[in-house]
């Protein structure tokens, strides 16, 4: 992938592709004939809501995971190759038919954890390449992609990909990074990266999994995702304690989620709150869930301007209240907020750092590209981005 300063030219996925199969070709000896593909994410607005059974508003960015290969034609142990220089060593997997648990390299769960939980038939031994332009642990769901791409292969391989319900991959990759990357993520990843259509964000219902296809395709407008490039070793273990908070906090209120908790109920019942924590944790995942319904609503009217300001809120409350910001992405959102032309910014993904998303016209985004640039203390990457398509699956 080229950069021209920090700007990232994105790589057409084609020559992803091709990148994966002359890989293929070189360390099997043969033609690859089987491919998934499926795209990084970046969240608009609704975050921590997934988990809460509310609502969130994807989009699917042009950055994607691919993943090519065959059938073995010989040998009962199936084969995986990652292409990707950050992953960890080794880059080579090998494991046989029998049960698979998480192990190291850490990479590699997330292959192994699809492979368990493939579930529309047997799996016969195979061989793999995987190439992605998706940054990895950037917040932008490298991992999700890596597994709904290993899932459309792995269905194309076994000849499924024209019975496939793209929901029920969503659930099975979801469980994948539950079992094997013991992280206890929502479901909102898993679901853009499958269903994303171009030109649209997703909102998503995440109690339901009802889907509504916004239009996001006005030529003015551009979504520049900017990645801070820090990611603090909190995001581990605080990730779990924030779902523990909700759910300490629906339990007060007994109700089965935050979903189901107004504000008024919840300012109202604060007494009875263990503490001002919770308070504030569960009053961020109200108001998100209701900003989250009320952006989408300004997008269908093309309101930016409310739709920027709603994401605005949306970061004050996670910094605020939901506690899962950074200085260095405090920075770079206050920094894009000063542009003219930017309608919002805000972090974006689980947090502690990780990207920024900003909403901005197409004639303002070199200019806040060059503000944050300049004005921040660590050294940033930028995606000038448009709304792209989700997975598919294909035989060459
Ligand atoms: P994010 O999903 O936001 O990028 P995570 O920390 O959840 O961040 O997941 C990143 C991890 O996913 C990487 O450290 C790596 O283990 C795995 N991963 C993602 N993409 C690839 C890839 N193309 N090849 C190998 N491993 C990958
Ligand atoms: C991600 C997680 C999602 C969602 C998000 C915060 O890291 O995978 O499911 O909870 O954090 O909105």
């Amino acid at each position: 992938m080229s950069s021209h300063g920090d700007v990232v030219q994105i790589p057409e996925i084609s020559s992803l592709v091709e990148q994966a199969q002359e890989s293929f070709r070189s360390r099997f000896g043969r033609a690859a004939r089987y491919c998934g593909i499926a795209p990084g994410r970046v969240n608009l607005i609704g975050e921590h809501t997934d988990y809460n059974d509310g609502f969130v508003l994807p989009m699917a960015l042009p950055l994607v995971t691919v993943m090519v290969g065959d059938i073995r034609v010989s040998g009962d142990s199936s084969r995986v190759i990652t292409l990707s220089q950050a992953a960890d060593e080794p880059r080579e997997l090998e494991f046989g038919p029998g049960k698979l648990t998480p192990g190291k390299p850490a990479w590699a769960n997330y292959v192994k954890g699809v492979v368990a939980n493939f579930h529309l038939g047997q799996i016969p031994a195979f061989e793999a390449v995987i190439a992605t332009s998706v940054p990895l642990g950037g917040g932008v769901s490298s991992s999700a992609s890596l597994e709904v791409a290993c899932f459309m292969f792995l269905a194309a391989l076994t000849s499924h990909l024209e019975s496939i319900d793209l929901k029920e991959v969503a659930r099975a990759c979801q469980k994948a990074e539950h079992q094997f990357a013991d992280m206890p993520c929502g479901i909102m990843d898993q679901m853009v990266t499958c269903l994303a259509k171009p030109g649209t964000a997703l909102l998503l219902d995440c109690r339901s999994l009802e889907t509504d296809f916004v239009p996001l395709d006005d030529p003015e407008l551009v979504v520049l995702v900017t990645n801070s490039n820090v990611r603090h070793t909190l995001t581990g273990s605080e990730y779990p304690s924030r779902r523990r908070s909700c759910e300490t906090s629906a339990q007060h209120f007994s109700l089965k989620s935050l979903r189901d908790l107004d504000m008024d109920t919840l300012l109202n019942g604060a007494e009875g709150l263990a503490d001002q924590e919770l308070l504030r944790r569960s009053r961020h995942i109200v108001s998100e869930i209701k900003r989250t319904q009320d952006a989408a609503a300004a997008l269908k009217t093309r309101d930016y301007k409310q739709f920027g300001r709603l994401m605005n809120e949306s970061h004050f409350s996670l910094r605020d209240d939901f506690e899962v910001s950074c200085p260095e992405v405090d920075e770079l959102v206050a920094l894009a907020q000063s542009v003219p032309g930017v309608f919002g910014s805000r972090m974006t993904g689980g947090g502690f750092g990780g990207c920024t998303v900003t909403l901005v016209t197409r004639d303002a985004v070199d200019r806040a590209i060059e503000v944050m640039r300049s004005g921040y203390h660590g050294s940033a990457t930028f995606y000038v981005c448009e709304p792209a398509a989700g997975s598919r699956g294909l035989q060459f």
